[in-house]
């Protein structure tokens, strides 16, 4: 092969190149390497140019110790964002801007078929009350219903991804079948406090710890408070340092520990059951 043939090839590579995996590269560079921002910049832009362009706007915490949802303020400058991942602009022009993509396309790291097995082993009662914040364009929704889960309440802070959300459960089921609603998961309902029997999040948690410090901090304490005592989280995360996952859980009974896995680690957690 020539070196322009070569040329081309990487091109229509990265042309075709799953957003997900965009995502991890992205990741773990800025995970590891907070000085590499030129690198992880150059990258990102090679990435932007393959999706409608996504303008820098993080949401920033700006309150630390936090005993009830009235007392966070969020502001809305994008400023601290570690990357555009890490930015509601981006994740608005995704879901409103690419038109009909396929589930498959735009579910991050796996779907059903990667980690339903943990769904059904750990959420065994069809019964249980279930939240799933940052749903995005994930047809996991879709999964649990049809597996006969029906307490179903989805979440994202972006109002395009919910109605998405909406266009997809009605392709098989009534409107009324989950709650779909735009929320922030640093600052989710007031009157949620202990409501949830099992939190899923899958993708939601990179996101936000991208978007600057301590707001994953801030997300954790809201999904602590909003499950049950003893309530499950299944988390699948492939961003999130080791380090900073450990301390923000670090009074969570560790069920199952993801590290070590490769894509993105399936990690099972219960909620204190006292605080
Ligand atoms: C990597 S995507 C994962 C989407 C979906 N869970 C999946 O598995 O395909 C991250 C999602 O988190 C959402 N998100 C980011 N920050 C958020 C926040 N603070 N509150 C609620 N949703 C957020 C984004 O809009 C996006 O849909």
């Amino acid at each position: 092969m020539n070196s322009i043939q070569h040329i081309l090839i990487s091109c229509i590579l990265f042309a075709y190149v799953p957003a997900c995996n965009s995502f991890v590269i992205s990741q773990q560079q800025s995970a590891s390497s907070s000085s590499s921002s030129s690198s992880s910049a150059s990258l990102q832009s090679i990435i932007s140019s393959h999706h409608a362009t996504a303008t820098t706007t993080t949401t920033t915490l700006s309150v630390s110790s936090i005993t009830s949802p009235k007392d966070i303020v969020i502001s809305t400058t994008d400023d601290d964002a570690r990357s555009q991942f890490g930015t509601k602009d981006y994740w608005d022009e995704l879901y409103q801007g690419r038109g009909d993509f396929p589930a498959e396309e735009y579910s991050w790291y796996f779907g059903w078929e990667g980690y339903g097995k943990l769904v059904k082993e750990h959420i065994v009662s069809k019964d249980c009350e279930i939240l799933i914040p940052g749903i995005g364009n994930d047809g996991i929704l879709l999964d649990l219903l049809r597996n006969g889960y029906n307490r179903l309440t989805a979440t994202d802070y972006s109002e395009h991804a919910i109605e998405r959300q909406k266009d997809l459960v009605s392709y098989e089921y009534s409107e009324d079948a989950v709650e779909l609603m735009p929320m922030d998961a640093r600052q989710m309902e007031g009157d949620w406090t202990g409501r949830f029997d099992a939190v899923l999040e899958k993708g939601a948690f990179d996101a936000i710890y991208l978007s600057g410090d301590g707001n994953l901090e801030q997300s954790v304490k809201e999904i602590e408070r909003v499950l049950k005592p003893g309530g499950v989280l299944l988390s699948v995360s492939g961003v999130v340092p080791d380090e900073l996952r450990k301390e923000v859980f670090r009074e969570w009974e560790w069920v199952r520990d993801g590290s070590h896995e490769l894509k993105a680690g399936c990690f099972v957690l219960k909620r204190p059951a006292k605080r």
